[in-house]
């Protein structure tokens, strides 16, 4: 069942070099900012985000991602006003595996990493997971991926990790604010 949109998830960041991202929820089906993220996207960030370096994006992948029903599966992007009109920066996501457990995924657009916008996004993705009833997370990243380990170190509290070919799923509560 489709719940209506949830404005109250829409939300600006301000970033240290002054530039505004809009946050705002995917809607059900909305291919073209997550095909235009991704044209964006390079082979590396490509590789950590989905374990392939994919040159485009499968249908099937795409339709998980935009397969949004703001209850179970929800999507926040980041955007930006550019001269040339609206670019999406960033994709949080969450995707219910159980009645309290959802699965998180996060990706920043390269020239934008490293400004506070990977650690906005997932907090945020999961302040509205667990207003949605979910209290237990889920992450799966490379190994090699330390990366995505700080952002979690500023959102969420380790439970437990483990690793089987060279994926490392990582479990983890929402840090809450002291
Ligand atoms: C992981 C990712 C989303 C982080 O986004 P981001 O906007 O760059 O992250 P932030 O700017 O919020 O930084 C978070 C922390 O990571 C650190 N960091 C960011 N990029 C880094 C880099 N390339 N090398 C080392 N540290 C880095 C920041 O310094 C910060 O740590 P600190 O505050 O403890 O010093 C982004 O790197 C990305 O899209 N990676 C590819 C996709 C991916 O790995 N997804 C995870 C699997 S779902």
């Amino acid at each position: 069942m489709l719940s209506g949109y949830p404005s109250e998830l829409e939300d600006h960041i301000m970033l240290a070099n002054r530039h505004l991202l809009h946050i705002r929820p995917l809607r059900p089906c909305e291919d073209g900012p997550v095909r235009e993220l991704y044209r964006h996207l390079s082979p590396r960030t490509r590789y950590l985000r989905f374990f392939s370096p994919m040159p485009v994006l499968p249908d099937s992948v795409l339709g998980l991602l935009t397969g949004v029903d703001y209850r179970r599966r929800l999507a926040l992007l980041a955007e930006v006003e550019t001269a040339g009109g609206v670019e999406v920066v960033a994709l949080g996501s969450f995707g219910a595996t159980d009645g309290s457990r959802a699965e998180v995924a996060l990706v920043v657009r390269d020239e934008w990493q490293r400004q506070g916008i990977g650690i906005a996004v997932a907090a945020r993705v999961l302040r509205a997971a667990e207003a949605r009833g979910f209290d237990r997370f889920v992450a799966y990243a490379l190994r090699e991926n330390v990366v995505i380990r700080k952002v979690l170190d500023h959102v969420g509290d380790l439970v437990s990790t483990k690793t089987s070919d060279g994926v490392c799923e990582m479990s983890f509560v929402r840090r809450r604010p002291a």
